[in-house]
C-alpha cells in the first residue's frame, strides 16, 4: 500500500487534471489515451467521478495536453540536445507520453508534496528528474543546465500565479536558457470569472491568483522577449471529430469567432 504525503490544497489541484485524463482514457473516443494516468487512478482506488466533470472539461484537459505534447515532440525533434521542463507537473505523465530521446534531460517541477507523490506513483525513467520546489522561489533553476535550448510546458499552471509571479517566472526562465519555446493553456479574465462563479468548492477556483490574460499579446507585453508562435484554439483542431457530440456542437458554433474561441480552451505557444 502506498502512503502519500499530506498535500496542500494547491497541490491537491493535481487530482482534477489527473481525473480528467483518466476519464478521457475511458471515453468512447479518447483524445490523449493516457493509460498511465488511468492506471494511477485505478491503483489508488481514486474516485475520478468526484469532480463531476462533464464531457467538455474532460476533452479540454486531454486535448490541451495532447497539443502541448505535440509542441514538445516537434521541439525535441529539432533540438535533440534540449532540456524539457514541465512546470506544475502534478502527476502528469508527459515525459512518458512524449518519450524524448535519451539526449534530452527532462525536469518535472512541482511543490514538494506533489513532487513526492510523483516519485511514489509514477514510473522512473533515465534522464527524467523531479524537482520539489515552489516556482516562485529564486533558486530552483540552479540545478538545470543553462547552456541548452529549452522546451517549457505549463499545463494547468498559470491560473495559480499572480501577474507579478508569472512575470518573474518568465523572466527567470528566459534569462536562464539561450533560447527555447514555452506553451501553456491560456487563462483569460472570462476563465477566472467562470471558475469563480460556476465551479464547485472542490474545484481549483479558491486558488486562482491570475487576473487573466485575454490575448497572447498581453503575455508579450508582460515579457517582451516572448514572441507568439501560434495561438491554438482547440475547437478548430481536427481532434474535435473525437469529441462527444454536445461538445463538438459547441465547438462548431464558436470556432468561427476568435472572441468566442477564447472563451474555450486555447494553447498559447511562444518562442524566445
Ligand atoms: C491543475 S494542476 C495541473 C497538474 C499537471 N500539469 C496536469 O496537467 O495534470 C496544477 C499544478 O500546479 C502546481 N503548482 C501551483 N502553483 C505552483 C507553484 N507556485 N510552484 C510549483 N507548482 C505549483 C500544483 O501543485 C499542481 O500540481
Amino acid at each position: 500500500m502506498i502512503t502519500l504525503p499530506e498535500l496542500t490544497p494547491l497541490e491537491n489541484t493535481l487530482w482534477l487534471t489527473l481525473a480528467g485524463k483518466a476519464l478521457d482514457y475511458q471515453a468512447e473516443h479518447p483524445i490523449l489515451r493516457d493509460k498511465t494516468a488511468y492506471d494511477v487512478v485505478t491503483k489508488l482506488g481514486y474516485d475520478a467521478g468526484q469532480f463531476k466533470l462533464s464531457a467538455s472539461p474532460v476533452v479540454g484537459i486531454a486535448h490541451r495536453s495532447l497539443v502541448m505534447d505535440d509542441i514538445v515532440r516537434r521541439f525535441v525533434a529539432r533540438h535533440p540536445g534540449a532540456v524539457g521542463l514541465d512546470l506544475g507537473a502534478g502527476l502528469d505523465t508527459r515525459v512518458h507520453r512524449v518519450d524524448p530521446p535519451a539526449t534530452v534531460e527532462w525536469y518535472d517541477v512541482d511543490l514538494p508534496g506533489a513532487a513526492t507523490a510523483r516519485r511514489l506513483l509514477l514510473p522512473e525513467r533515465p534522464h527524467a528528474h523531479t524537482i520539489g520546489a515552489d516556482l516562485n522561489d529564486a533558486h530552483w533553476l540552479d540545478e538545470i543546465p543553462a547552456d541548452r535550448p529549452a522546451v517549457i510546458v505549463a499545463d494547468g499552471l498559470i491560473g495559480f500565479l499572480s501577474k507579478e509571479e508569472l512575470a518573474t517566472l518568465l523572466d527567470r526562465l528566459i534569462s536562464h536558457f539561450p533560447s527555447g519555446e514555452i506553451c501553456f493553456n491560456g487563462y483569460t479574465r472570462f476563465h477566472v470569472w467562470a471558475a469563480r462563479k460556476y465551479a464547485g468548492t472542490r474545484s481549483v477556483a479558491p486558488y486562482l491568483r491570475s487576473p487573466g490574460f485575454d490575448t497572447p499579446q498581453d503575455i508579450e507585453r508582460l515579457e517582451p522577449r516572448m514572441k507568439l508562435v501560434r495561438e491554438i484554439f482547440l475547437g478548430r483542431e481536427p481532434e474535435v471529430a473525437r469529441y462527444p457530440w454536445t461538445t463538438r456542437l459547441a465547438s462548431f458554433l464558436t470556432a468561427w469567432s476568435t472572441f468566442l474561441s477564447r472563451k474555450g480552451t486555447a494553447v498559447q505557444h511562444y518562442r524566445f
